[in-house]
């Protein structure tokens, strides 16, 4: 299936990570014929994407951004309008999270989880949307992420603000050419889990996946390339549930 990603271009946050979903989606789309701006407060790792891209034949403008400092994100999105003079994709990917029993959690916790997974998400999408708004076409892929597992709270209290506030702005846009979807990807070997006891992973993934093993970036990248292109022309404001369940 053609899924018509020739020549869109794609900002992908939370690229710099090599071992992430965002650098899979980041290369999923440019093998699809997309432009990407690579973009992670790991500007080092941004850099290694966003010659990956290249490698496959695309362009890359790779992007130093902390998604919480609305000017840095405002700053990002200039910079990738001088580059391409467009935004087609916005996958807001970037997360991170403390764990840790709820109460061991300082205020500093909660509000590093909120500000990175919740206000970080919002930050990006309505910089790019201030841009995707008057062109009347844009695809948002908001990535959401576990719910209601042990010493992660806060995190999945934003993450479930991410499907709620998707929800939302999806009534909002659509009618103004963006569609706006969200993925619950399920729980990966990557850098957000990689200093988690691994009999803690184990046990979870026991008892939250039907197929009793991990997510890969190799299995959540197709589902956000079908998100972002147009063939997803009647899917609208739906979280799709990647959890192996
Ligand atoms: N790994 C999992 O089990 C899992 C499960 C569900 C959802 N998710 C979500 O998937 C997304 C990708 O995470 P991942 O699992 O690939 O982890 P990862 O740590 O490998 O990648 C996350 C990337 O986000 C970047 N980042 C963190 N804070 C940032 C900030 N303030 N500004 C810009 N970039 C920032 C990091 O530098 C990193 O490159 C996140 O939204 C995460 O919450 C992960």
């Amino acid at each position: 299936m053609d899924l018509k990603l020739k020549d869109k271009v794609a900002l992908v946050t939370g690229t710099g990570s090599q071992i992430g979903y965002g650098k899979a989606i980041a290369l999923t789309l440019a093998e699809e014929g997309c432009d990407i701006i690579s973009a992670d407060i790991d500007f080092e790792g941004a850099k290694k994407t966003a010659t990956a891209v290249e490698t496959l034949g695309r362009k890359a403008l790779a992007v130093k951004v902390d998604v919480t400092e609305r000017a840095e994100v405002d700053d990002m999105v200039q910079q990738a309008l001088a580059k391409f003079g467009k935004i087609d994709i916005l996958v807001n990917n970037a997360g991170a999270s403390i764990q840790k029993p709820f109460m061991e959690m300082t205020k500093a916790d909660w509000d590093f989880n909120i500000n990175v997974n919740l206000y970080g998400q919002m930050n990006v999408a309505q910089a790019v949307l201030t841009h995707m708004i008057p062109r009347h076409y844009g695809r948002i892929i908001n990535v959401s992420g576990g719910q209601g597992f042990p010493t992660i709270s806060i995190y999945g209290a934003a993450k479930a603000g991410v499907v709620a506030f998707s929800q939302a702005l999806a009534r909002e846009v659509t009618h103004l050419g963006v569609i706006v979807n969200v993925v619950t990807p399920g729980l990966a070997k990557t850098g957000l889990t990689v200093n988690a006891p691994p009999e803690f992973l184990d046990d979870l993934i026991q008892h939250s996946s039907i197929l009793k093993r991990f997510c890969t970036p190799e299995d959540m990248a197709p589902v956000v390339a079908f998100l972002a292109s147009d063939v997803c022309s009647y899917m609208v404001g739906q979280c799709v549930n990647l959890g192996g369940s």
